[in-house]
């Protein structure tokens, strides 16, 4: 390396350190499955943080499908260059920021075609070329499964304190979650514990709930497991349709019965930490 690529590789460690020192929890949001729900749990309930008082950063590890931006509604914002300084994530609200490899990207809709080793690079860059503000909590959001992204975030940002696990509770998709546990059990890191998502319908006319997979298989895996569950959402057609708009569900539907369960994860998952 040359004196000027050293001086350079200097200033990216000071900052990764300087990054990494000023977040307080690291939460990591993963799945077996994909299309379980995961973007949506992690950005809700990064939102329920905000609104809470405490400062909040996403970091969108999906290099292959960054959704984090569309339900956030940041999709035309760039990061922040000022001369001669470290870009800034992109500020939501006053109290929440989020990083995607979108806000990045000149041409969204380009597929990204990276492999590992380059995965793992650019998840290195989030830390080490982005000056982050001082934050309670990361929410960091993952693609399905168990691969290069999760390891990538556990090993780079190190102190985790701990992986949700989000799934659907049909038996198929905890066949899943096993690996995601075990993932966790394997790297050391806590698993805080599962949120089943989409385990009913409300009708919006009568109330009543509708069962939309067998019930039971969720809790006969939970106690296989040997995990906490820290709470069950609905499915709600406003879920869809707030993720869509850029706007968080809770906030606004804070009063409907999904509404409720969302923050009642969140709070579950705060007495964990
Ligand atoms: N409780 C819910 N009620 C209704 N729709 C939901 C609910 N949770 C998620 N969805 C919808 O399901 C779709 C998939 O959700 P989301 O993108 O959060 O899943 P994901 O696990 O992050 O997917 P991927 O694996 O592709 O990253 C989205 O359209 C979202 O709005
Ligand atoms: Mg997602």
């Amino acid at each position: 390396m040359t004196d000027a690529q050293n001086i350079q590789q200097e200033k990216k460690n000071e900052l990764y350190e300087k990054n990494l020192k000023g977040i307080k929890h690291t939460i990591v949001v993963m799945s077996g499955k994909g299309g379980v729900g995961k973007s949506t749990i992690a950005v809700n309930l990064a939102y329920s943080l905000a609104d809470k008082g405490s400062k909040v950063g996403i970091l969108d590890t999906d290099i292959h499908g960054p959704s984090v931006i569309k339900m956030t509604g940041t999709e035309d914002k760039k990061l922040m260059h000022q001369e001669g300084k470290s870009p800034t994530p992109v500020q939501v609200t006053d109290n929440l920021v989020v990083l995607s490899i979108a806000s990045l990207l000149q041409d969204p809709d380009a597929p990204v075609i990276w492999r590992g080793p380059m995965k793992i690079n650019l998840i290195k860059q989030f830390m080490e070329d982005i000056e982050w503000p001082a934050l309670d909590y990361l929410i960091v959001d993952c693609p399905p499964g168990t691969g290069d992204e999760p390891l990538s975030v556990i090993q780079i940002l190190k102190k985790i304190s701990g992986v949700v696990i989000v799934s659907t509770p049909q038996e198929i998709a905890y066949l899943d979650v096993r690996k995601a546990i075990n993932f966790a059990k394997k790297l050391e890191i806590p698993v805080l514990g599962i949120v089943e998502n989409m385990t009913e319908i409300v009708c919006p006319h009568c109330g009543q709930h509708i069962e939309l997979f067998k019930a039971g298989s969720g809790e006969k895996a939970l106690k296989d497991f040997n995990i906490d569950l820290l709470g069950r959402i609905p499915f709600d057609v406003k879920v869809v349709q707030s993720g869509a708009t850029g706007k968080p569900f809770i906030g606004e539907n804070a009063d409907t019965e999904a509404g409720k369960r969302f923050a009642e994860v969140s709070e579950n998952i705060m007495k964990k930490l």
